[in-house]
C-alpha cells in the first residue's frame, strides 16, 4: 500500500474475486459477486468521508449522533462499471449515478468515449469512478480527466482488478486520486504471450474480460 493505493487484504474480498478468476463461475454467480464485493469496497472506500454532528432522540433521551454529510457521485464506466453500482447504492443510497461510456481500442488500447451523462453542478461532490478492471488505466485517466475539468475536487477510483501498470499510469497523472481494488495483479500481457482470443493489454492472470463475464457476451 502506497498512500493514495489501497488493496483490501478482507478474507472475503480475496475468497470472491478467487470465485472471479474462476471459468466455472457463470455469469449470473459473476455478476452477484460483483455485486457484493462492491459493497465491500464502498465501506472501505468511504471511510474518510464527512459526517456532521447531530442530535437525536432516543426512546429514552436525547444524544449526540453524526450524519453523513457528502454529496456523492457514483460514475460507473460503461459497460463493466455498471455492475459495481448497485452494491455501492446499497451503501450510499442517496448518491447521483453519472454515466461515462469507453471503451478500449483493442488495437491502440486508448479509450473511446462513446456517452457522458454529467449533470451541470457536480463540482462539490465527491466522485467514485467505478470500473472492475484497472488495466492500462487509460479510462480511468480520461475519466478523471473529464471530472476535473468539471471542476471536481474530490475523485476516488473503485476497482476490483488492477495492473501494476494502470496503477502506475493513473498515479502518475494524478497523484490526488485514491484507488481501491480488491487485488493487483502481475502486469499486463503483450503481443507475445497473450492468449488467443485475448488481444494484448489484459490483466494477467486476471480474470477475463469483465463486462462479457458479467453479462454473458464471450
Ligand atoms: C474494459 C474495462 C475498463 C477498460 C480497462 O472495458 O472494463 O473499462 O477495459 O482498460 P484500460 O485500463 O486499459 O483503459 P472494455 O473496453 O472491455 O469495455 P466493456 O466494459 O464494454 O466490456
Amino acid at each position: 500500500m502506497t498512500d493514495n493505493l489501497v488493496v483490501s487484504g478482507h478474507p472475503l474480498v480475496e475468497h470472491k474475486i478467487t470465485q472471479l478468476r474462476d471459468t466455472t463461475t457463470d455469469f449470473r454467480q459473476f455478476r452477484s459477486i460483483v455485486a457484493e464485493l462492491s459493497m465491500i469496497l464502498a465501506y472501505e472506500a468511504t471511510a474518510d468521508l464527512d459526517t456532521k454532528p447531530v442530535e437525536v432522540q432516543t426512546p429514552l433521551t436525547t444524544t449526540a449522533g453524526n450524519k453523513f454529510d457528502e454529496r456523492v457521485g457514483l460514475v460507473p464506466i460503461l459497460r463493466a462499471g455498471l455492475g459495481m453500482v448497485d452494491g455501492m447504492l446499497s451503501l450510499i443510497p442517496q448518491a447521483e449515478v453519472w454515466h461515462l461510456g469507453f471503451y478500449r481500442d483493442e488495437e491502440t488500447l486508448q479509450p473511446v468515449i462513446y456517452y457522458n451523462k454529467l449533470p451541470e453542478d457536480l463540482s462539490t461532490h465527491t466522485c467514485f469512478i467505478l470500473d472492475p478492471m484497472l488495466a492500462t488505466g487509460g479510462s480511468a485517466l480520461a475519466a478523471v480527466d473529464i471530472l476535473k475539468q468539471r471542476g471536481v475536487t474530490r475523485v476516488k477510483f473503485v476497482g476490483l482488478l488492477a495492473a501494476p501498470e494502470g496503477i502506475a499510469a493513473l498515479q502518475g497523472a494524478h497523484n490526488d486520486i485514491s484507488i481501491h481494488v480488491a487485488a493487483v495483479d502481475e502486469r499486463l500481457t503483450n503481443t507475445a504471450d497473450a492468449p488467443a482470443g485475448f488481444p494484448p493489454g489484459f490483466i494477467w492472470p486476471g480474470l477475463g474480460d469483465a463486462g462479457d463475464r458479467q453479462f454473458g457476451t464471450r
